[in-house]
């Protein structure tokens, strides 16, 4: 059977992108972001997946107002980087799991979520920063992904017990998988970030670090933050985090099992208007 071996949290910022595709991670204010992430490169390779199941969000690039799903899972053979504004990213396509992918959406589905199935996506830098980052610049990903999409950018977005309720879900249809893969599941956006208004520029740094000790130590409690909160203490864009109780509940302790090793964990501000959280939790075996 698959399972869940690993789940890896990061920010995206489409700076970040630009920073490398550009030449520029060497350069200090870079580098300090990129630094967080060389454990991470190594440990990737050191503990390669046969398959990444991504959540994301989608910034009004593949989805717009004119149709808004609030969770779409990608069920195609491959998507392709995003055009958004500056031309595509140079990065190379992202190759998906479809068979894996129509199991997971027919299990979850049956589980009483409402998945949208996409067979046609264009992925922006919601999935290819996180995958920069944790890469670097290879010629290829180093495994298959499937891209979950979450809408956290139109009112109503979902709750964070229901994220963590499907996460739930998403371990309980990996495990039904009838092939021995190992699957990682990557939560990704955040941490506090506001764009717009009157507060733009938002960070509040010690809030995120306390989500992080949450996020390892109380994810069920944390789950019932209600979206207020993360609006009023860590932006209007720091609602993204609510995708990583995603990740965060298809973890073994969630299932009764062990609780995780936290392998890996870095925060730094800032990129961009973005803080950077990052952290790597290993399932026991
Ligand atoms: C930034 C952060 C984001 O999450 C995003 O989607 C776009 C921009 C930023 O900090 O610049
Ligand atoms: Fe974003």
């Amino acid at each position: 059977m698959a399972k869940i071996t690993a789940s890896v949290y990061t920010s995206h910022v489409p700076a970040i992108g630009a920073a490398l595709d550009l030449g520029k991670s060497g350069e200090p204010y870079w580098k300090k972001v990129f630094d967080g992430y060389e454990f991470s490169k190594t440990w990737l390779k050191e503990n390669k997946p046969d398959v990444i199941f991504l959540v994301f969000n989608d910034h009004a690039t593949s989805f717009s107002l004119d149709l808004i799903p609030t969770f779409a899972i990608g069920t195609a053979a491959d998507f392709a980087p995003a055009d958004e504004g500056w031309g595509p990213r140079p990065v190379p396509e992202v190759i998906g799991h479809p068979r894996l992918a129509a199991h997971i959406a027919q299990s979850v589905i049956q589980q009483d979520f409402d998945l949208t199935i996409v067979n046609k996506m264009d992925v922006d830098h919601g999935l290819t920063v996180p995958l920069s980052l944790m890469c670097g610049q290879p010629q290829a990903w180093p495994c298959p992904v499937i891209p979950f999409a979450v809408n956290v950018v139109q009112y109503p977005v979902p709750s964070g017990a229901r994220c963590f309720a499907l996460g739930q879900a998403i371990r309980r249809a990996v495990e039904s998988y009838d092939e021995p893969l190992k699957v990682q599941i990557w939560g990704t956006g955040g941490m506090s970030h506001q764009l717009q208004g009157a507060r733009a520029g938002l960070i509040n740094a010690a809030w995120d670090n306390a989500f992080l000790d949450r996020l390892i130590a109380d994810p069920k409690g944390l789950s019932t933050m209600p979206h207020i909160e993360y609006v009023r203490e860590a932006g209007s864009e720091g609602i993204e985090l609510v995708m990583w109780l995603i990740a965060r509940g298809a973890m073994a302790d969630v299932a009764g099992g062990p609780p995780p090793t936290v392998v890996h964990r870095f925060f730094h501000v800032p990129a961009s208007n973005t803080a950077v959280g990052h952290l790597i939790l290993d399932n026991a075996a």
